[in-house]
């Protein structure tokens, strides 16, 4: 008789249940699937940010990002993991005209990548949109705060919450997003008496995930080149767990005097005749 071991993903639901048990949650944004591998037995979730259009392609804002660049990412980020919910941004233009909009276009990532859920910058102003597509079936992770996609309006990826209505403001959108079925939502760039207000609110059922938001959050996420030392800027919110960048100055460094010095490729390194 064969038996078949089946390993499950972890799935948008189990997040919720992490949240519950008090059990902190893990994640990193990845775009490949070699570090989606190494990330994969230690994050609860992955993100395939579409930060990937300035890390990966040195765009100046993930504004000019696609929906196909997105699949391509997600698909790579999904043949190198197992374990792990993978969750892929909405470019910016791909879900705001509607919810229809949204509908067909996540509905068309989570069927071309085998992704478990798909994230949504906004706030209350997207419920809406958030309800129709959990309501169809498309797990939601919302994205508050500082949200990149709208660099133009907000005048520069500015620190949220400062404002005088500012903790009304961002608790009002936490809680449209939560009460509109998403199962959790990112808090970024949040000064911090706020992002606690929001953490420790009891009318917030949604997982809240902080990046440059505070330690109370039921989970942490960052950019995994900026926690790694590999980008050259990175926020204050960032720290460098790594120092990739200096590792691989040396290694490249170390190659190219190997070479000039005729010292590689050495004799282990060639092919001899049989
Ligand atoms: O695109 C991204 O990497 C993100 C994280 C910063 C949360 O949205």
């Amino acid at each position: 008789m064969s038996q078949v071991v089946q390993s499950r993903r972890i799935r948008a639901v189990d997040l919720a249940k992490r949240k519950a048990e008090g059990r902190k949650i893990i994640a990193l944004t990845a775009y490949h699937a070699h570090t989606a591998s190494i990330l994969d037995p230690h994050c609860d979730f992955i993100l395939v940010g579409d930060s990937l259009g300035m890390v990966m392609h040195g765009m100046e804002s993930t504004l000019p990002v696609t929906l196909e660049m997105m699949i391509v990412q997600a698909q790579a980020v999904m043949r190198g993991t197992s374990r792990a919910l993978i969750v892929v941004d909405m470019p910016f233009g791909s879900y705001e005209a509607s919810p229809e909009q949204a509908f067909l276009n996540a509905a068309r990532v989570l069927k071309e990548t085998g992704a478990g859920a798909i994230k949504m910058e906004g706030g209350a102003r997207f419920a809406e949109t958030v309800a129709f597509l959990v309501q169809r079936g498309i797990p939601v992770m919302g994205h508050i705060g500082l949200t990149p996609q709208s660099v133009n309006t907000m005048g520069g990826f500015k620190v949220q919450g400062r404002e005088a209505d500012g903790e009304e403001r961002l608790m009002r959108d936490a809680k449209a997003i939560s009460d509109a079925g998403a199962f959790a939502i990112v808090m970024e760039g949040i000064v911090e008496p706020v992002a606690r207000a929001i953490a420790l609110s009891s009318e917030i059922a949604a997982a809240t995930i902080g990046i440059g938001a505070t330690s109370l959050c039921d989970g942490q996420i960052l950019v995994l080149e900026d926690m790694l030392g590999l980008s050259d800027r990175a926020p204050k919110f960032v720290k460098r767990f790594g120092s990739l960048r200096a590792q691989i100055e040396g290694a490249v460094e170390a190659y190219a005097e190997e070479v000039r010095a005729g010292r590689f490729p050495a004799e282990e390194h060639t092919y001899q005749p049989l």
